[in-house]
């Protein structure tokens, strides 16, 4: 019988249809699979977890969000900053994550706010200097904190020198570090040039990928803005230059890399035009322009350079080394060989089906089991399917049947391209969400605010800033309802920026409640949820580094069992999600409650004393924790 005592929950808010947002509809335009789980057991103990980014947590900045800190003249600008992100460590250390991942800060016009990348090598004077970057990775180290960078390696700015030099003229040695094409011939209508774009391939931001150049008479490709022109992989040239960049930044110490849209990085050599979508003909199949075999190639160049670095942590890597940007020079575009203790994280952002999704994990290299891909391609899937038990029981199945062998798995639920978590689940199923994400097998990743339940803020149209909703209004493409600013205290701008300055984009209206300070001091708030499933997750082993086993839906119930290691030692937990709108019933095995996403009934026992199963009520939303006996 149930020894639990029941729990009452508010009522539970109806799904949002998911918005897509711009890359989005690069995903979704390939088919889904449709992968039958196979029966392989899901507790790959075969390689055990051994580095920080597999037993940690990773959460994601926005910096431009998160912490504004007043510039030497006392003055502040309402976009948050590198300083502001030091300040805020110690908030991050007892939240209870692992590893932060700050989204692009480097010199930029800022057309798509920092993702079009304008020196490589640097720090935007908005976000402070590179001491202040030095710093900030001092600090987090010394905190034990870990500090991964988003790079940009498809696209540069149009300011970038190299892409100045580039369209200078058609016989610039830089000329063939981006994709110029010609006009195609002309037609019986004799259209002038510019408007003879070489195919079909479409901006992820709308409209042509291609931009003419007046000046040399051909078009570029841009895969995103005209703001933002595609680097030509196939030149080793690029791909030196970028490696060479990347040693910059590992010189001093970064722990890795979150590598922007690593799927779209090389483009048909024939240019050939895409398909068109079937199921939506106004937009075609990225058949030519993403996922080219090629890009796995370059995914494993990446993976050796960061493999012949050492642990930056535990070397105390703050200052350039002494092989420091020999690794890759501009000459040669094979790196190294690996470090006896790799320690450096190669994430990669790849929106694709399960089944193309897992290639990026790569092959095993000679004479070894270890793959040489990415240590994470971003598993999105989570925010992608239906918020129903079934479908994400199915979603778990599926991947973990299709991991390759010594494959880590990750989880996200949230980032600055896509609606926030509690928008579109709602507010009481974002606990349940938590739950998942921080008990699942495999590295989760949080977005910045989703601790304190943050939702997606109205955006009025003289408030627009993501270019996304500029280029194409009104399609719900924009990003700036995710990107708002962080909530800190109850106090003017939430303690984001000082009183009287203004915040880059307006603050969630409740800020007063939402905010970290006032949830701290609430022992059943969203925030001492995730502060009490982070430390749990931390605290056991099978949790961060355990199987996972037994996932089925149950009507609205999910369940999965997260097993121990084989030492023996280590306890085995039983997770129950109801995604429903009723209160439902399961079978338990005996264990005890030790977290309940309502934050109420700890404690109590499940099952029979006599070591049989026995039933169990969730409320509507709810989550349970159970260590088994
Ligand atoms: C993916 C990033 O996450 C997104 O914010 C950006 O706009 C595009 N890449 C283009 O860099």
């Amino acid at each position: 019988m149930l020894r639990r005592k029941h729990s009452r929950l508010t009522s539970r808010t109806v799904p949002l249809t998911f918005a897509p947002s711009a890359f989005k509809a690069v995903a979704l335009a390939v088919a889904f699979p449709r992968t039958i789980a196979s029966n392989r057991s899901m507790a790959d103990s075969e390689f055990a977890a051994t580095q920080w980014w597999q037993t940690g947590v990773i959460y994601q900045i926005y910096p431009r969000s998160f912490q504004d800190t007043p510039s030497p003249s006392g003055l502040a600008d309402g976009v948050g900053d590198l300083p502001g992100i030091t300040a805020r460590l110690d908030y991050l250390v007892s939240l209870g994550i692992d590893a932060i991942w700050i989204s692009p800060f480097y010199p930029s016009p800022m057309a798509d706010f920092g993702y079009d990348v304008a020196n490589y090598t640097g720090v935007d004077p908005l976000f402070g200097t590179l001491a202040d970057f030095d710093t900030l990775l001092a600090t987090a180290h010394a905190k034990g904190l870990r500090v991964i960078l988003d790079f940009v390696p498809n696209h540069t700015s149009d300011q970038h020198p190299w892409f100045l030099e580039s369209r200078s003229s058609r016989d610039n040695e830089k000329r063939d570090w981006y994709l110029w094409h010609d006009p195609t011939q002309p037609g019986d209508d004799w259209q002038p040039a510019k408007q003879r774009i070489p195919n079909n391939w479409m901006s992820n931001f709308g409209g042509s990928a291609w931009e003419w150049d007046q000046h040399t008479e051909q078009f570029y490709l841009h895969s995103f803005l005209k703001q933002q022109p595609d680097l030509n992989w196939r030149n080793p040239k690029v791909r030196a230059a970028i490696y060479s960049a990347m040693c910059f930044w590992l010189d001093r110490g970064v722990d890795g890399f979150r590598m922007d849209v690593l799927w779209l990085l090389v483009k048909d050599e024939f240019y050939r035009n895409n398909p068109p979508n079937p199921q939506d003909l106004a937009s075609t199949l990225p058949v030519f322009t993403a996922d080219q075999p090629e890009t796995h190639v370059i995914v494993a160049e990446m993976r050796t350079l960061l493999d012949s670095y050492g642990d930056a942590l535990s070397e105390n890597a703050g200052a350039p080394g002494p092989d420091s940007r020999t690794r890759a020079s501009t000459e040669t575009t094979t790196p190294n060989s690996p470090h006896p203790t790799p320690g450096r994280v190669l994430i990669g952002e790849i929106y694709l089906p399960l089944p193309e999704l897992v290639r990026y994990y790569g092959q095993p290299a000679e004479n070894t089991p270890q793959l040489r891909g990415a240590n994470l391609p971003f598993n999105f899937h989570l925010i992608q399917t239906q918020w129903q038990a079934e479908a994400i029981a199915q979603i778990i199945r599926t991947y973990e049947s299709l991991l390759p062998s010594g494959a880590w798995p990750n989880y996200v639920l949230g980032n600055h391209d896509q609606s926030r978590l509690a928008t579109r689940v709602g507010p009481q199923q974002a606990r349940l969400a938590a739950m998942l994400l921080l008990t699942l097998r495999g590295t989760p990743t949080l977005y910045y605010g989703d601790e304190l339940g943050m939702q997606d803020i109205p955006i009025a149209p003289n408030q627009v800033q993501d270019p996304a909703e500029k280029n194409d209004p009104g399609k719900g493409r924009g990003r700036d309802p995710e990107r708002s600013p962080m909530l800190w205290v109850d106090a003017p701008n939430a303690g984001f920026t000082t009183p009287t300055a203004t915040p880059w984009l307006p603050l969630q209206q409740d800020w007063q409640t939402i905010n970290a300070a006032t949830q701290q001091r609430n022992p059943k708030s969203m925030l001492s949820l995730y502060n009490k499933l982070l430390a749990l997750r931390r605290r056991h082993d099978t949790l961060h580094s355990g199987g996972i086993t037994d996932v089925v839906a149950e009507g609205n119930i999910l369940r999965y069992r997260r097993t121990g290691l084989p030492d023996g030692h280590s306890t085995d937990f039983q997770i129950l999600l109801n995604f429903g709108a009723e209160t439902a019933t399961t079978l338990c095995a005996p264990g005890t409650v030790i977290l309940t996403t309502i934050l109420d009934g700890e404690g109590s026992l499940t099952g029979n004393p006599d070591g049989t199963s026995s039933t169990i009520t969730i409320e509507s939303g709810e989550g349970l924790l159970i260590a088994l006996d």
